[in-house]
């Protein structure tokens, strides 16, 4: 069985990759930010040194999108600062590195679905402590693979879905950005599509070209608006009552920072390298609110 060591265990994404591990085939060490703080260079060492660890999984991120404009050292020495800790440890210990990244490396301005060579432009300090944190990998370890996602939620953590649902118990009429498009990403697909990379990556004899940048978002995208209504739509028979759901514009909705408007990813080069392509986004966004809400009344 491989050995797969992963950061960030308790976040949503790191959550999932840690349960589906032994489906997968994999013996997942998972740390949580109290077992290892990757931005401590030492501990980075001491545990990626510990075992021959098949791979690592850095699922560790600092995610407050609008906090990170007020608070960049944070958001620098996790998302940047981090990740070179790790890829430097990595390369050291001849072991390949699987990161997560995001849309927000791009400026959304383009008008086609990002790929991976397009120039990046991150609009805010999130975005650019994550491209930061790309660029150290890159240089800094080989044997790499960069997954960008967007759009990711769970039922584990803080996410859209969540918050909607929990929105929609309180409110009649909800207003929901219209003019920023996404793909939304269930957290348990990427999961599956990391341990089935690092379970490859880990029989060392990938070849060159199965390392690099890579796109992974659900299939498919829409708005936030798009997304809001397809949850009360899927949700309708299981909530009390369905919010109206309004679309407004961002400039409707001032935030601390700014977001792409266009995060849309080709995540062709996926597909065509490793053979990998995640759901669309409205089938895993059904298998999730199953999880999250009660059962579908029998009919009758
Ligand atoms: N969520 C999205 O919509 C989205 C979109 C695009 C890309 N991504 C990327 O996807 C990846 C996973 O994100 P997620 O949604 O799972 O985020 P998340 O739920 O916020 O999880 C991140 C985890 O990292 C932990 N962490 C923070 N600082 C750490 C440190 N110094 N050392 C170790 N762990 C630390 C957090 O712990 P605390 O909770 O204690 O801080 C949290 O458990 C990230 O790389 C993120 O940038 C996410």
């Amino acid at each position: 069985m491989r050995r797969v060591l992963l950061t960030g265990g308790d976040g949503q994404l790191g959550w999932e990759v840690a349960r589906r591990a032994a489906a997968a085939g994999v013996l997942c060490r998972a740390a949580g930010r109290a077992d290892l703080d990757i931005t401590d260079r030492d501990a980075v060492r001491r545990m990626v040194g510990e075992t021959d660890w098949s791979a690592v999984i850095n699922a560790a991120a600092y995610t407050a999108v609008d906090r990170a404009e007020t608070d960049a050292a944070a958001a620098y020495a996790v998302n940047r600062d981090g990740p070179a800790h790790l890829a430097g440890a990595c390369a050291e210990a001849g072991v390949p590195l699987l990161h997560v990244s995001t849309d927000y490396v791009f400026d959304g301005s383009k008008a086609a679905p990002y790929r991976e060579d397009d120039p990046v432009a991150p609009l805010g300090v999130y975005g650019a402590s994550k491209l930061a944190g790309e660029e150290a990998v890159r240089s800094l370890c080989a044997q790499h693979i960069i997954l960008r996602t967007a759009w990711v939620y769970g039922v584990h953590g803080h996410n859209f879905v969540k918050t909607m649902l929990r929105l929609g118990r309180e409110r009649d009429r909800l207003r929901v950005v219209d003019d920023q498009r996404g793909c939304p990403t269930a957290a348990g697909d990427l999961a599956d599509v990391l341990l089935t990379l690092a379970g490859r990556l880990g029989a060392g004899q990938a070849p060159e070209s199965a390392f690099g940048t890579f796109h992974a978002t659900g299939q498919g995208d829409t708005s936030w608006c798009g997304f809001a209504r397809h949850i009360f739509a899927l949700a309708e028979s299981r909530l009390e009552r369905i919010p109206a759901v309004d679309p407004i514009t961002t400039a409707d909705f001032p935030t601390p920072a700014r977001r792409p408007a266009n995060s849309v990813l080709d995540c062709d080069r996926l597909a065509r390298v490793h053979g990998l392509r995640l759901r669309p986004w409205k089938d895993a966004l059904a298998e999730t609110l199953n999880s999250l809400l009660p059962p579908q009344p029998l009919p009758g």
